[in-house]
């Protein structure tokens, strides 16, 4: 009977591994390198990932906040000997925001550096090269027993942790930092150099390099030139410094070579970067969650919330400009999340997950030492989660809700601020310098219409309306008149400014009387209830799925798992390769500037052509970057596994040259991040032969060009 289970694991497990699902590790990838032979690959996994000598990881980068070193919010790669680094626009766009101004709009215009001199620093941001990586797992479990309560447990792992990471740091001098991986089972190790002095050398305009903004957003076909040039510039010596003057271009002893040549359907793709976050291995109930109860939050109170924005910024110019970049990060996550729980109820993730899990169950009762370890496990998870997502919801409720309104945000921004132990003139200052930030971009009418939409939506969806502050309630927040928000002391900006910059521990009576401080007081209370008792079930969650990844690979033995984005560097590879979104509908895998031209509404914010573009179009002036149709390819897309934060990652050729940027994925495959469907996934990447043509015809920077090495035949 047993072996009989197990060979029938063995033949499920054949057909549900399937190429392209994965971010695999870098010092791990004798494990994969067969197989991605057989896909078309001509390297060895040694020309990919080797400490010791030159291979394609040494110039693949993560960009990274100065202030966040090791959570990375996109990746690049450097193209020439001299530090050139390209990501795409939408990870750029923050630098090309703080250098721009109302006489120099390098948003709306774009920027091209036309020498060295001119390129823009004193960014704050730096990117980091990985220069090592190693599993030290049981270095971190030292002095941990199954036996212990899980509160010991984390002591002693984040102890072990501590120590390694300043162990390799002294000694090295690179920035070291261990992660957990599968679930918490498994430590590994990575060394980085973080380069701080990062300058903008080019940038297309918004019009191009966010062509279809949010409209296309996680859509395809699309047609975004979504690129954006950076250096790195090192001290004399080649090493890491600030920001300085005195600093030179990075010498890159490695960067990658550019196959401009035209790309065909079923070619081999690899990418390499730093994926977000993903949890492919939750049990059916935490999926069941995500899909019925989590996702349908945040899309509902974010969909109406897009929609009155948006009507307001319709009616009102300056509406407009304040809340463009507001709208469009509320909507990245917003239709993000729709996809995710529409393709999961699609490909019947939960049914699958419930058979997985039969199976599971099945293996355990089959021997009593696995009966011992894993008896009780499903069942004892399952009544846990029950508990957690009780309080998962109602947090989230209240984030998506209360928290959405941005007076409500900013008073319990303030709330915590006055609470602390700082000085008043501390308070003083953190709280003027927000009422500048808000008030530059704020609507109080916008406000006032999302807020009410937002009370209405908390009652309509907590179990219990609790009573809140003088018995508010929807109807009587839906008067703009009369909106509670219009009553505070914020709605009123010098009022704000003259009470917070004057403010003294005298002045908080003031402020507590305040009609909307007093709301958010409530709210906050509501908030930690919430909070505490969510904390301590996701602490036993955690080791719940610790031990729940372990059955999966125990029970699914001969499988090959891969563990989880957490943010250190991945490899994924897949092809060239079109999909069916739905019933007789099929999608082809490039598209080409004549898909820009077509699309071009001079009445659509997110359609608009530069003229140049047009011109160069109807000219067909391509330069040698057209294809053999005289086309030219804006976008294509792959098979490989990517989430957020794999924007920039390079795409490789069977030879490991630069073909491409991934920059987003089609709506239709978002559950990726719970669930690879190798049918609906796709990775959707901006063709390089857009950005050598941008640069070469467009922009006329043909100096940076001649510093990239183009593949000939
Ligand atoms: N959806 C992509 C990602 O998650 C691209 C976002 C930027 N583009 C945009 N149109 N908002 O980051
Ligand atoms: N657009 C995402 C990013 O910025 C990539 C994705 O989620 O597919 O990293």
């Amino acid at each position: 009977m047993k072996r009989l289970i197990t060979s029938f694991l063995g033949i499920l497990l054949a057909l549900s591994v399937r190429a392209n699902e994965g971010m695999w590790l870098p010092f791990l990838l004798e494990n994969n390198i067969g197989e991605m032979s057989e896909m078309g690959l001509h390297l060895t996994a040694d020309d990919i990932y080797n400490i010791n000598q030159q291979c394609l990881s040494s110039a693949v980068v993560g960009f990274v906040d100065l202030d966040r070193p090791y959570s990375h919010f996109c990746s690049g790669s450097v193209i020439s000997a001299q530090g050139l680094v390209i990501t795409n626009h939408h990870c750029g766009l923050s630098v090309v925001q703080q250098h721009s101004s109302l006489e120099n709009d390098y948003i709306t215009n774009g920027f091209w550096a036309m020498n060295q001199a001119d390129e823009l620093g004193g960014n704050d941001i730096g990117v980091c090269f990985l220069r090592r990586m190693e599993d030290v797992t049981a270095q971190v479990l030292e002095g941990v027993s199954d036996t212990m309560t899980i509160k010991r447990r984390n002591e002693v792992i984040n102890s072990n942790i501590s120590q390694i990471e300043s162990r390799v740091s002294d000694s090295t001098g690179l920035k070291a930092h261990v992660d957990a991986f599968y679930c918490n089972n498994e430590y590994y190790l990575s060394v980085y150099e973080i380069f701080e002095d990062v300058r903008l050398v080019g940038t297309p305009p918004i019009s191009v390099g966010k062509f279809g903004g949010d409209t296309d957003n996680w859509v395809w076909p699309r047609h975004t030139g979504d690129f954006t040039i950076f250096r790195i510039y090192a001290d004399s010596l080649n090493r890491p410094a600030k920001y300085s003057a005195e600093n030179v271009p990075y010498r890159a002893s490695n960067y990658l070579k550019i196959n401009a040549k035209e790309k065909h359907e079923g070619d081999f793709v690899m990418l390499m970067g730093y994926p977000g976050t993903t949890n492919e291995y939750l049990p059916s109930f935490a999926v069941a969650a995500t899909q019925d109860v989590y996702d349908p939050i945040v899309v509902s109170a974010r969909g109406k919330s897009i929609d009155i924005i948006k009507e307001r910024m319709r009616a009102d110019k300056s509406v407009m400009i304040k809340y463009t970049s507001k709208v469009a990060s509320l909507a990245n996550a917003w239709k993000k999340l729709d996809g995710e729980r529409r393709g999961l109820a699609a490909k019947r993730v939960v049914e699958k997950k419930i058979e997985r899990e039969r199976l599971m169950r099945d293996w355990i009762v089959a021997d009593t030492l696995r009966q011992a370890k894993y008896g009780t496990l499903l069942d004892d998870y399952a009544k846990e989660y029950a508990v957690y997502q009780k309080y998962r919801r109602l947090k989230l409720l209240i984030d998506e809700t209360f928290y959405k309104s941005e007076m409500i945000d900013l008073c319990s921004d303030i709330r915590a601020v006055l609470q602390s132990n700082s000085t008043d003139e501390e308070k003083r200052t953190k709280i003027v310098g927000w009422l500048r930030d808000f008030y530059a971009d704020y609507d109080l009418e916008t406000d006032c219409a999302v807020t009410s939409m937002m009370v209405c939506e908390y009652f309509v969806n907590c179990d219990n309306p609790p009573v809140l502050f003088k018995g508010i309630k929807c109807e009587n927040m839906k008067n703009p008149d009369s909106n509670l928000l219009r009553k505070s002391l914020l709605a009123d900006s010098t009022k704000a400014f003259s009470v917070f910059k004057n403010y003294t521990e005298k002045s908080s009576k003031k402020i507590e009387n305040d009609i909307v401080f007093a709301l958010t007081a409530e709210i906050d209370d509501k908030y930690s209830n919430i909070k505490t008792p969510l904390q301590k079930s996701l602490k036993k969650i955690d080791d719940f799925q610790r031990r729940f990844m372990q059955l999966q690979r125990e029970c699914f033995a001969d499988a090959r798992f891969f563990p989880d984005a957490n943010s250190t560097f991945r490899v994924a590879y897949g092809q060239i390769s079109g999909y069916r979104p739905t019933d007789a509908v099929s999608n082809a895998p490039f598209t080409t500037l004549g898909g820009v031209i077509e699309k071009c509404d001079l009445d659509v914010y997110d359609y608009t052509v530069p003229d140049r573009l047009k011109q160069l179009s109807a000219a067909r002036d391509f330069g040698p970057y057209c294809n053999a149709d005289s086309s030219l390819t804006v976008c294509f897309l792959s098979t490989c596994h990517t989430t957020g934060g794999n924007s920039g990652s390079p795409a490789f050729d069977a030879d490991g040259n630069l073909i491409g940027l991934n920059f987003d994925r089609v709506w239709e495959g978002t559950m990726s991040d719970l669930q690879f469907d190798a049918d609906i996934c796709r990775n959707i990447c901006l063709d390089v032969r857009f950005v050598l043509f941008f640069i070469d015809k467009y922009a006329g920077a043909r100096h940076l060009i001649d510093e990239m090495e183009i593949v000939k035949d």
